[in-house]
């Protein structure tokens, strides 16, 4: 636990993006954590550090959360309850359970980032969100050091939104994750998107949890940049919701749009789908760009600044905004 000095963040963070924090510290536990926050309170935490786009150099101290660590806290007939640290990496965490047989993650499967951040922006892929298995979470507050555990109700979760993002944004730090897994008679979501096609062509009629796991990986993989390989952080916008009025209005220009029906009066559509028609599909403005098979995820081809993908990112949103009308909301979390 010591405090370096002009460290590159870009090894940090899966955009790739290179700004330099003026101190850093790697921090292995919650001790160690209470401990530099009796001395520190203004702090950049970063952990996977897949969901920001950092724009300019970091002037307080950045700290590398690091805290690893799997226990199984008590099993039940059908459930176990897993606690999971900050700083384990979530795909090996997914991974870990399905090798214990522990299902509820199998659809999260190769989302990049650790099991800290999972809850902030209650990740979601293939009809599940993470806070369908979220038990509890635990976190420091900034301020006083104390521990909280939020129930998964005191959470708040939403689409890609919890409490952690909104009134307790920079306040609590997240150490651990606690989740409710079933043991057995695990509930298969096969249904969604290229799930079921992917399954039918091996043959697999009743699929476990880690032919769930295999086929979203090898989906996952065809359709979404490797961070290691290209620079990005998943989706960069969240899917509009759109009333219903401007959702047929839309569509009677567009009768091959894809939507997802969110209630009587409200429509999601997808980004993605908002953004290739926009014809922004695989373009490359210098090393900023936008990935050739999803629109909705923007990439860094080497070089790029954070300020060249978040020009990249307004030329998008007020093209989509003169197309259709529709505002497009950064999910991504923007470090100015
Ligand atoms: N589409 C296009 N063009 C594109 C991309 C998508 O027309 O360039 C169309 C697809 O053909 C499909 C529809 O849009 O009909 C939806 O596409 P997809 O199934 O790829 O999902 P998405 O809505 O674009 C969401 C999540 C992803 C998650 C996938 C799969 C958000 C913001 N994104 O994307 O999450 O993996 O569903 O469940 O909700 C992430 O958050 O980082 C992320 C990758």
């Amino acid at each position: 636990m010591k405090i370096q000095h002009n460290i590159s963040l870009k090894q940090y963070n899966t955009f790739g993006i290179d700004v330099n924090a003026e101190r850093f510290i790697e921090i292995n536990s919650v001790i160690e954590l209470k401990s530099l926050l009796k001395k520190e309170k203004d702090l950049f935490i970063i952990s996977g550090g897949s969901n920001m786009l950092l724009l300019s150099d970091i002037k307080t101290l950045v700290v590398f959360l690091n805290i690893e660590g799997i226990i199984i806290q008590e099993t039940q007939e059908n459930d176990v309850f897993v606690t999971a640290n900050s700083g384990e990496n979530w795909h090996d965490f997914v991974l870990w359970c399905i090798d214990q047989n522990y299902g509820g993650l199998e659809n999260l499967s190769l989302i990049p980032g650790n099991v800290g951040s999972c809850p902030i922006q209650n990740i979601g892929a293939y009809g599940v969100e993470v806070k369908d298995t979220i038990h509890q979470v635990t976190a420091i507050e900034i301020n006083t050091g104390k521990t909280r555990v939020f129930s998964n109700q005191e959470c708040d979760f939403g689409y890609r939104n919890s409490i952690f993002k909104n009134e307790l944004k920079g306040k609590y730090i997240i150490t651990t994750v606690a989740f409710k897994l079933t043991k057995s008679e695990h509930i298969i979501y096969d249904s969604y998107g290229a799930i079921r096609a992917v399954l039918d062509e091996n043959s697999i009629t009743e699929p476990t949890i880690s032919d769930v796991s295999k086929a979203i990986v090898g989906i996952r993989a065809s359709k979404l940049p490797d961070p290691k390989q290209i620079g990005n952080s998943g989706s960069f916008f969240k899917n509009p919701v759109v009333k219903k009025i401007v959702f047929e209005q839309i569509q009677r220009n567009n009768p091959t749009m894809p939507f997802y029906k969110v209630n009587d009066d409200a429509f999601k559509i997808p980004a993605g789908w908002l953004i290739e028609t926009c014809g922004f599909k695989g373009k490359r403005y210098g090393d900023a760009g936008v990935h050739k098979n999803q629109a909705l995820v923007l990439v860094n081809f080497g070089n790029a600044t954070g300020n060249e993908i978040y020009t990249l990112a307004q030329k998008i949103q007020t093209s989509v905004s003169e197309t259709f009308g529709i505002p497009l909301e950064i999910e991504v979390n923007i470090v100015h």
